[in-house]
């Protein structure tokens, strides 16, 4: 006889104003260890079901500095998990692409970033890396490591077009959680 496998439940991502979105994350310790085990594939399933290609732990809640990033290149997934990851270059070109988060959900707008950044971090297994990336994930690393800070994609725009679109976010949250 076999049990069915144990679905992986996806983790919720927390909206914006919460708080937990603008705290400073601190590094993640061998002390994690269990704790990263059981939360990065629920970290996945919710940003699979999202879907996004991007999320860090502050996301959903978890004050650590961990960010998992999936690009889907080919529609095929192609995990990638950022602990303690640092941008230890970064070009001096910039590039401007239009960036989305899923605690902002369904608002966009374009970032200005270097274009093409060096990130050191450790995969889970506690080996370190390096990963240089430009175009799409040069961006998207970029925008998960400001999570690790508390800083979102709207504190890169100007206070006029960051306004506009946390009214138009409170007032789209409000109206759902009227229906
Ligand atoms: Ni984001």
């Amino acid at each position: 006889m076999s049990a069915a496998p144990n679905p992986v439940q996806p983790i919720p991502i927390l909206i914006v104003p919460h708080p937990a979105l603008k705290a400073r994350a601190r590094a993640v310790t061998p002390a994690d260890a269990a704790q990263l085990r059981d939360l990065i594939p629920r970290m996945f399933a919710a940003m699979y079901a999202a879907p996004g290609i991007g999320l860090a732990a502050p996301q959903v809640g978890v004050g650590l500095r961990l960010a998992i990033v999936d690009l889907m290149p080919e529609e095929k997934p192609a995990p990638i998990v950022l602990i303690n990851p640092e941008i230890v270059a970064a070009s001096a070109e910039l590039a401007t692409r239009e960036e989305g988060c899923l605690s902002l959900p369904g608002h966009y707008a374009d970032v200005t970033r270097p274009a093409r950044v060096s990130v050191r971090y450790s995969d889970p297994e506690g080996a370190r890396r390096e990963l240089s990336a430009d175009g799409l994930l040069a961006a998207c690393v970029q925008h998960e490591i400001d999570h690790l800070d508390g800083i979102l994609f709207t504190d890169h725009l100007s206070p006029l077009k960051r306004n506009m679109i946390l009214r138009r976010l409170a007032k789209e949250q409000r109206q759902k959680q009227a229906r």
